[in-house]
């Protein structure tokens, strides 16, 4: 039986990408993909996660959710410089939405679902932790009905990728990632700039994908993410941050994880939204989180190219 899954997204170049791994995957039951603010905004993201699942010519199988259209406290944060003014580096600009999103909440939504199926539901999160946060807030309970929740966000050794030392989830809203970080969920794993780094699709791959829509659009979202990368990082690649979030529920054993104590900054001028990971338990606190410390980036690779390839 496939997991069943609930995506959520602020689509995003490398959003898109995970929602693609997902469905083109055939391995997960997607219950939905929600949205939230984040690299875009809710209306802009909802209308890039349409716009995936027509691609992929799934949008009358998988709802479409709308969530927050801001973070808990703070005012949103765009990432256009990284993903283009409408989220998908210029691709699909042209494609009308013809199935837009359903009726319904993100947060109420995702607290229905688990309740349909206790302990079943496994939450994969790549955008700020905004719905969850507000699901959570109106069930706290909730933490012990999903089966699992995989996010993309942090960074517990490296160099954060918005400020030195935040990570670009975290950074945007750090007050939901806090009570997502608390709220005692027994599997809750942190998919981090650590490990996302290395995830690194570059052109050779992209070739692998022959040429098919997938392939076609593949190529053309990532152009400028590409330049970008080269320009900060002198590599030329696509990191797959939120694809490997989606791959960890695909494969957990492409990661290596161990359970540390994490916290996250909300109240400080230069650290707000880092990711503070006990390695030395210093501070006592029993572990809330499953660190990704060890990725096989190559198998991770291979398997997405072969996925995106069928
Ligand atoms: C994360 O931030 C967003 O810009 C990406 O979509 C990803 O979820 C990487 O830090
Ligand atoms: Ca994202």
């Amino acid at each position: 039986m496939n997991k069943k899954v609930i995506l959520d997204v602020d689509t995003g170049v490398d959003d898109a990408l995970g929602i693609i791994l997902a469905v083109q995957s055939g391995e997960l039951e997607l219950l939905a993909v929600t949205t939230v603010n984040g690299n875009v905004s809710l209306k802009q993201a909802t209308e890039n996660t349409c716009k995936i699942l027509q691609l992929l010519q799934v949008e009358q199988q998988i709802p479409v959710i709308k969530g927050a259209d801001k973070p808990l406290m703070r005012t949103p944060v765009f990432e256009h410089r990284v993903h283009g003014t409408e989220g998908l580096g210029g691709a699909l600009g042209s494609m009308p939405v013809y199935t837009p999103a359903a009726e319904g909440f993100a947060p109420d939504f995702i607290i229905d679902q688990v309740r349909q199926y206790p302990g079943e539901v496994t939450l994969v999160m790549t955008a700020p932790l905004t719905n969850l946060a507000l699901a959570l807030m109106k069930r706290p309970q909730l933490a012990h009905e999903v089966k699992e929740v995989i996010f993309m966000g942090g960074v517990v050794k490296g160099v954060g990728n918005v400020t030195p030392v935040a990570e670009y989830n975290m950074y945007v809203d750090p007050e939901a990632a806090k009570i997502v970080l608390h709220a005692g969920f027994p599997s809750l794993t942190l998919v981090g700039l650590d490990v996302t780094r290395r995830a690194l699709l570059n052109e050779a791959h992209i070739k692998e994908l022959g040429d098919t829509p997938i392939s076609r659009y593949v190529h053309e979202s990532t152009a400028h993410y590409r330049r970008l990368y080269f320009e900060r990082n002198q590599v030329r690649a696509c990191a797959l941050h939120d694809p490997l979030a989606v791959g960890v529920a695909l494969r957990p054993e492409l990661v290596t994880t161990q359970a540390y104590y994490v916290d996250i900054e909300t109240r400080s001028e230069l650290c707000d939204g880092q990711t503070v990971c006990d390695f030395q338990n210093r501070l006592r606190r029993k572990p809330n989180v499953k660190v990704c410390t060890e990725v096989d980036a190559e198998a991770f690779l291979h398997f997405f190219v072969q996925v995106l390839k069928t």
